[in-house]
């Protein structure tokens, strides 16, 4: 071996012996910080104070009753609910009804003569669920799917008691 290896030797045996005290020295020194924090949490309200720390931002809801429900706002009838047959046929109908668009039955005595025939639960359905007849098609419930039943049945009515 010539000197230069020995003192290289010599010098890398220092190297790992200092690595190795100073490994030891923070396995210690780890240690030591692991038993004050473990000393530190005593108490149940340490805990549940860690626990809140680190608990994950979400969680997947797997309750079936969670479900978000429809805001009443949003079923609300149209025309708040109103039951004025003239008013909402005003609103809702009259844009076909009136002029004859599309074959729309005005509300002349003898474009209903054969309708009324049917009876006024048949027209009342047909109104609500809608109807294509011979002379074109009536959406349901003229196009306003928030009117109710009741809403559309009174505008029937409405129609009905207003032929010229
Ligand atoms: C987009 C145009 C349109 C609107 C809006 C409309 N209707 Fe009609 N309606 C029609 C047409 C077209 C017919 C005729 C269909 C046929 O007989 O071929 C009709 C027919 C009807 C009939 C007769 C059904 C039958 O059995 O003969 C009733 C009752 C009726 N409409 C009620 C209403 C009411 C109530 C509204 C408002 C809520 C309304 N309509 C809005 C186009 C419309």
């Amino acid at each position: 071996m010539s000197n230069k290896d020995s003192i290289f030797f010599r010098n890398f045996s220092i190297l790992l012996a200092a690595l190795v005290v100073l490994t030891v020295a923070l396995i210690l020194v780890g240690m030591s910080m692991q038993n004050n924090l473990v000393a530190n949490i005593k108490s149940e309200a340490d805990r549940s104070a860690i626990a809140e720390l680190i608990k994950p931002v979400a969680a997947v809801n797997t309750d079936p009753n969670a479900i978000v429900e429809l805001e009443p706002a949003a079923l609300a009838a149209a025309f708040d609910g109103s039951l004025d047959g003239e008013m909402i046929y005003n609103n809702a109908c009259a844009a076909c009804h009136v002029s004859g668009a599309g074959g729309a039955p005005k509300l002349e005595a003898a474009a209903w003569e054969l309708r009324l025939a049917q009876g006024m639960d048949k027209l009342v359905q047909h109104a609500i669920e809608g109807f294509v007849g011979d002379y074109g098609m009536m959406p349901a419930r003229g196009g306003n799917a928030a009117l109710t039943d009741e809403q559309v049945k009174v505008t029937v009515e409405y129609m009905t008691a207003h032929l010229e």
